[in-house]
């Protein structure tokens, strides 16, 4: 079967990368993806909240923004998905292109900005799922031209805590102008008191509690880190998630198109959002969860993650330039990373190298 996926990975190739990722996406609907992870080795599961993972491995946000394939996903052997960003009004993002591959780094820039078909439209595909098993968190936005910003991850809480396996806070998008400014210490004091106000009416009122999640951004400075973590750590927020996509273009080739305006991620990301995950993992102290992205491409890079402070792991990038056998080759060698080192667990290699990656020049 690899040969079969290589030849349909060279035809999207051929394709630009919009409409490549909008074919993946129709692929995976018509059920043409096989599927994978069905024996999964019990000592990747990863116990967290009130969620049992059955392997650490997630889809990343921004791949499966309108909900239209979390079940295919989950298939692939993901051991989660996340849907969104989601805003509540649909809009359109910004003018095509606004996608770019750079093969030769293995790295891909977007700015698509938060381009998705609103809550009701969401709502109403989660709802119609066949089957409500599996982890499915939902990543939540504010709309380009809201008057209140806070008030859009407000109404997200709302609109999906009876449905949310967990939820992702994103105020890292670059695409959206304005939206990273929320990561300063006042405006994220606002942002999550109001959030985890809704979320923890919402428990009350439903009997059923969300934990939240806050997704940041690799370009944020080491002073801004430490507010970021001291007031997620003040408002109870249950989870980080490091990182977003980066505005540095360093230690890129400059082949293809480098100098586009946009988030870039895959492989160029991965040292980056790693030493700012150490340097998270450093700051939160061993009890906060974290989910780990950037760059994972391999079960090495996944390790990698995991021994800098990752209790979970996402991607995307990589599926873009490896298909999605991708997805079983790491969770597989995860499983071989256990048996070389001797360990049981994932959390027992948790953080053994955040020293290290802490203190790498950034
Ligand atoms: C095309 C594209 C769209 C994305 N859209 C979103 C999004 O809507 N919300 C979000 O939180 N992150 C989004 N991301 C960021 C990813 O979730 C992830 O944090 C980032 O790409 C780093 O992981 P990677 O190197 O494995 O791709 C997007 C990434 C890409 C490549």
């Amino acid at each position: 079967m690899r040969w079969l996926e290589n030849a349909v990975l060279k035809g999207l190739h051929k394709l630009d990368a919009e409409t490549a990722h909008r074919m993946t996406v129709l692929a995976l609907k018509s059920g043409l993806l096989p599927g994978g992870g069905a024996d999964v080795d019990p000592r990747l599961s990863v116990k967290l909240w009130d969620l049992t993972f059955p392997n650490p491995l997630g889809m990343a946000a921004g791949f499966d923004k309108n909900g239209e394939v979390p079940d295919a996903l989950l298939n692939l052997g993901f051991g989660f998905t996340e849907v969104g960003s989601v805003t509540p009004r649909p809009q359109p993002g910004n003018p095509k292109p606004r996608v770019f591959r750079l093969p030769g780094d293995q790295g891909v820039i977007n700015r698509y900005g938060f381009n998705n078909e609103g809550h009701e439209a969401l709502r109403r595909r989660l709802n119609a799922r066949a089957r409500l098993t599996g982890i499915v968190g939902i990543n939540v936005g504010a709309n380009k031209d809201a008057e209140d910003r806070v008030a859009d991850y407000v109404a997200g809480i709302y609109e999906f805590a009876d449905m949310a396996s967990y939820f992702t806070v994103n105020i890292s998008s670059p695409n959206t102008p304005g939206l990273r400014d929320l990561q300063a210490r006042s405006a994220l004091a606002e942002l999550l008191t109001g959030v985890i106000t809704a979320r923890d009416e919402c428990t009350r009122k439903l009997g059923r509690h969300v934990p939240v999640l806050l997704k940041i951004a690799p370009d944020v400075a080491d002073e801004d880190l430490n507010d970021i973590v001291e007031e997620v750590l003040a408002k109870n927020v249950e989870g980080l998630i490091v990182s977003n996509t980066t505005i540095d273009r360093e230690g890129l080739s400059g082949a293809g198109p480098a100098s586009e305006a946009g988030g870039l991620s895959g492989r160029p990301l991965f040292r980056k959002s790693t030493i700012m995950l150490a340097r998270a993992r450093k700051l939160a102290g061993p009890d906060l969860p974290i989910i780990g992205v950037g760059g994972i491409d391999s079960a090495e890079t996944a390790w990698i993650k995991i021994t800098a402070g990752a209790d979970l792991l996402q991607l995307y990038s990589s599926l873009v330039f490896k298909g999605p056998a991708l997805v079983e080759e790491i969770v597989t060698g995860l499983a071989a990373k256990l048996d070389e080192h001797g360990l049981g667990s994932l959390r027992e290699a948790r953080d053994v190298n955040v020293e290290a990656w802490a203190s790498e020049a950034a």
